[in-house]
């Protein structure tokens, strides 16, 4: 089904975002792993959400409003993770921005962390989620670029990454995969956030 979505506003921290009593997700993740892709391949729209081949390009904390069906909820955009190219400073500004965010905005519902599908565990996502659950902010797994493996190499990949993830977790968090490319995901993704939707009304 058809999903609307417009951009709303740009807020450099948390308490520039709007005021809403929408269930809100957030996408985040390390730099280049297709936060914004992923926003635009939901709206169908190519040119809703700046994306760039340069890690870094999300600076801002980006709010979308999203309809589908008689869904109807706010996406954030948030600036990516452990970029290294970006200045120690700027990488502490955004890492601060990034948890003060979501610890501190009231309607955020879930986030998804974005995971490079072809990448093996990386230190700064496995202490990154170790850091959701600590706080108990509520999160499913999203493995992005599903169109660079072969369905093979997808499920070889989701072992291995779930095999670390039980090092240290006692149960796995809800994972998808998705490509942006291809629209591959579209459908998981969206159900999900429906039915969390759905639950909230309930
Ligand atoms: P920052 O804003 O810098 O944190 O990055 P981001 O996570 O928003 O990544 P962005 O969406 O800008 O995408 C980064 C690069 O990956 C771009 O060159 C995209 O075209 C590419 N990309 C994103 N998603 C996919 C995908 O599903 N498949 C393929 N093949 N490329 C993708
Ligand atoms: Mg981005």
């Amino acid at each position: 089904m058809h999903v609307k979505a417009e951009f709303l506003v740009s807020s450099a921290h948390v308490g520039q975002c709007p005021n809403s009593d929408l269930p809100e997700y957030a996408f985040i993740g390390r730099s280049n792993v297709g936060k914004s892709s992923l926003i635009n391949m939901l709206a169908g729209n190519s040119s809703l959400a700046k994306t760039s081949g340069t890690p870094g390009k999300t600076r801002l904390i980006n709010h979308f409003n999203m309809h589908h069906g008689e869904h109807h909820w706010l996406l954030a955009d948030l600036p990516g993770y452990g970029y290294a190219k970006v200045s120690k400073k700027d990488r502490a500004a955004f890492e601060i921005m990034i948890r003060n965010y979501l610890t501190k905005r009231e309607n955020l519902v879930a986030a998804f962390v974005l995971i490079d599908g072809r990448h093996k565990p990386q230190q700064i996502d496995m202490e990154f989620m170790a850091w959701l659950g600590k706080n108990e902010i509520p999160f499913a797994i999203v493995f992005t670029k599903a169109d660079k493996l072969s369905s093979a190499e997808r499920a070889a990949h989701l072992k291995s990454y779930t095999q670390e993830m039980l090092k240290t977790w006692e149960f796995l968090p809800e994972y998808m995969h998705t490509s942006a490319e291809t629209g591959f995901g579209r459908d998981a993704l969206l159900q999900y956030i429906n039915e969390v939707n759905a639950s909230l009304t309930r």
